[in-house]
Formats: structure tokens, C-alpha cells, sequence
């Protein structure tokens, strides 16, 4: 199966994190899914979208919409269309984000805002049906991410994607939310 993995954080190294070298929290976990993932003889791509250049949306259009909802693509240029289009070739999706404020990172939003805009009526979708797994990587307390999955479900419901995992990881849990984490990179529902 082909699955690509969707990161939101900048933060390839974190100098708070407790994981040795210093890796981030949702670095750590995209490394976690993608050793699964390879093991299991699975094809896997990881972008981080921090690393994109992604614009926000614009409502651009009459009444709130733009040729988003009739051809399904935004007008803007810049690296959108073309990570939209890509995901058509994979089976499954991993979302990883970091926490932020309760919420999914800024460039989360920023992503999902888009997707949501250019796929959620788009009868052609590619994305549609295939299986999602959301993972939320919070600081100590955890705070929050009950609020960022919420979050993903509404994504799911809009894009008719399928959730099969919506995993909480904090620095306190990440040991054993490993095996929940390997578990989920079966897709099985
Ligand atoms: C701007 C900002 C807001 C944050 N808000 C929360 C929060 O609401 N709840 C929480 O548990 N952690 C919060 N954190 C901590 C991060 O979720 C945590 O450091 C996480 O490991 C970040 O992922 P990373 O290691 O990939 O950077 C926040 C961190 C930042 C920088």
C-alpha cells in the first residue's frame, strides 16, 4: 500500500523535547509511523508542510467561494495544487501535528482549510474513502488534544474520509503510545 504522512511542525529538532537528540514531538512520531509503516512493506512518503510554501484562503470568490468549489483548485500559485493532486496516489493518509493553543498547528489550519475547500464537493475526489490516521503531539499536560482530534473529525466528516485512529501523544505518553501508534499503521478498521 502507498501511504503518505502529513507533518505540521518546523520542529526537526526541539530543544525542550526529551526525546534524545533533541528530535520534536511530531517529528518523532512521523519517524515512529514511517518505521512501522516500512516494516510492514508499505510505500511511504513523508512531507512536512512547514517546509511548503502554503498560502492561507481567501475566500476569493463570490458568496464566499472561488473556482475551488466548481473545479476543484484554488486559484492561488504556490505549492497547494500540486500536494492536493499528489495525494490522489496513496491509499492512506497520517496527519501528525503538534498542539498548539488547544488547537492543530497554524499550518494545519492553513492546509485544511484548503483540502476542505477543493475536495469536500468534489465528485471526482481522490481522497474520499480512503482510511485516515490523526495523531495530536501535545507538551506536558496533554491539554488540548481532545480539541485538535475533535478537530480532525469534523475534517473526516467533510473530506467522507475514514478515521481510524485519533491518537493523543504527549512527552509523558509517547513510550507507550508507540504501540497504539504501530497498531493504527495497520489500517484496520
Ligand atoms: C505556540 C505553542 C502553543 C502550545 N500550546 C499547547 C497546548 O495548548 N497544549 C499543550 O499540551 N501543549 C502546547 N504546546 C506544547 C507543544 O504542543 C509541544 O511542545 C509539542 O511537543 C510540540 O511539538 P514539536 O515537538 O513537534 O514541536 C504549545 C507549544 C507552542 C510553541
Amino acid at each position: 500500500m502507498k501511504v503518505l504522512i502529513l507533518s505540521f511542525s518546523n520542529n526537526l529538532v526541539n530543544e525542550d523535547s526529551f526525546i534524545p537528540n533533541k528530535i520534536g514531538l511530531t517529528f518523532s512520531c512521523v519517524k515512529e509511523c514511517e518505521k512501522q509503516l516500512k516494516k510492514s512493506k508499505n510505500e511511504v512518503e513523508h512531507i512536512c508542510i512547514n517546509k511548503k510554501n502554503i498560502k492561507k484562503c481567501n475566500a476569493c470568490g463570490k458568496r464566499g467561494w472561488g473556482i475551488c468549489g466548481d473545479k476543484h483548485i484554488c486559484i492561488q500559485k504556490d505549492d497547494f495544487n500540486e500536494i492536493y493532486k499528489y495525494m490522489g496516489n496513496f491509499d492512506f493518509y497520517v496527519f501528525i501535528t503538534p498542539v498548539y493553543f488547544h488547537e492543530m498547528s497554524e499550518s494545519a489550519k492553513t492546509f485544511f482549510d484548503r483540502l476542505k475547500r477543493c475536495d469536500s464537493f468534489n465528485d471526482d475526489s481522490k481522497i474520499k474513502g480512503k482510511k485516515i490516521v490523526c495523531i495530536a503531539c501535545a507538551g506536558g499536560s496533554g491539554s488540548g488534544t481532545e480539541e485538535t482530534l475533535k478537530a480532525f473529525d469534523t475534517l473526516n466528516y467533510f473530506l467522507g474520509t475514514k478515521m481510524i485512529g485519533r491518537i493523543p501523544v504527549t512527552k509523558n505518553n509517547f513510550e507507550s503510545q508507540k504501540e497504539i501508534m504501530h497498531n493504527a499503521m495497520k489500517f484496520e478498521e
